[in-house]
């Protein structure tokens, strides 16, 4: 079954809302972790909207599971990462003006810039995974990083309003899973996930953890963080026991190779 790991930034953006003191973001670690989260995942944007540096400091210490950490590849946050030492990196592109993060990164336009904060990071002992679009060549450029995961962006699917087209972004999720594992890659995804889209990812074959933040955060508002994070988690081990159940028909046959 594949892992949940609850991102909790938008516990930071209703403090930040305020600047004030609450809700503190490391109240919602144990939340999530007793709601059945691997460990938790946080944004720590170069801007610090909402997750502050101190906040992740804080999130190491506390945290049971393990701390993935989004970041740009940006020398800043670079320093800030070697200093904390989260267990996983995930990198991932970062404008200042967008609301949340738009389309995967960029890595094989960025191989050599890539391939080095890639390796300061491992060298530290921190494992590193490229959030991308599900595409052949960003995958193998992953590869030629030095990546050890990669996670799949599951935006376009969560967007996709017409049936067809939710189809045809699940079938290239399907298509860059099976390409990933088949290079070795640990496989994560996530993304715009929500407790009616996320089971036909969830029966992805090889999937080892699903990042979900502002879903979770939300219904958090009216069951409480562990409430939810159980919710979420229920959904995606009956995708896990029935794959075949949870994927849409019309999908297609899967590779299990
Ligand atoms: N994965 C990555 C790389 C992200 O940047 C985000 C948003 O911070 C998520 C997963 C979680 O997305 P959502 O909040 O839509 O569940």
């Amino acid at each position: 079954m594949a892992r949940l790991c609850v991102n909790i930034d938008h516990v930071a953006t209703l403090r930040q809302a305020r600047r004030g003191i609450e809700p503190e973001p490391i109240f919602a670690v144990g939340e999530v972790e007793l709601g059945g989260s691997s460990g938790v995942t946080v944004h720590l944007r170069e801007d610090q909207r909402h997750i502050q540096e101190r906040d992740v400091r804080l999130i190491r210490e506390v945290v049971q599971g393990h701390l993935n950490l989004e970041m740009a590849a940006a020398e800043s946050v670079v320093e800030k990462a070697l200093r904390i030492r989260p267990d996983i990196a995930t990198l991932v592109p970062e404008r200042r003006e967008e609301v949340t993060t738009e389309g995967g990164l960029d890595v094989r336009g960025n191989l050599e810039l890539l391939r080095k904060v890639t390796e300061r990071l491992r060298d530290a002992g921190i494992r590193v995974s490229m959030f991308i679009d599900p595409e052949g060549d960003q995958i193998d450029a992953s590869l030629a990083c030095g990546a050890d995961e990669v996670e799949l962006h599951t935006g376009q699917y969560a967007l996709a309003r017409k049936p067809e087209a939710r189809l045809a972004e699940l079938r290239k999720l399907y298509h860059a899973a099976r390409q990933v594992h088949a290079a070795g890659l640990v496989l994560n995804a996530g993304h715009g996930l929500n407790y009616s889209n996320v089971q036909a990812v969830a029966a992805i074959p090889h999937l080892q953890e699903l990042n979900i933040g502002h879903a979770i955060v939300s219904r958090a508002v009216f069951v409480g963080l562990r409430s939810a994070t159980a919710e979420m988690l229920r959904l995606i081990d009956i995708a896990s026991r029935s794959p075949e159940a949870a994927r849409p028909a019309g999908l297609g046959p899967v590779g299990h190779s």
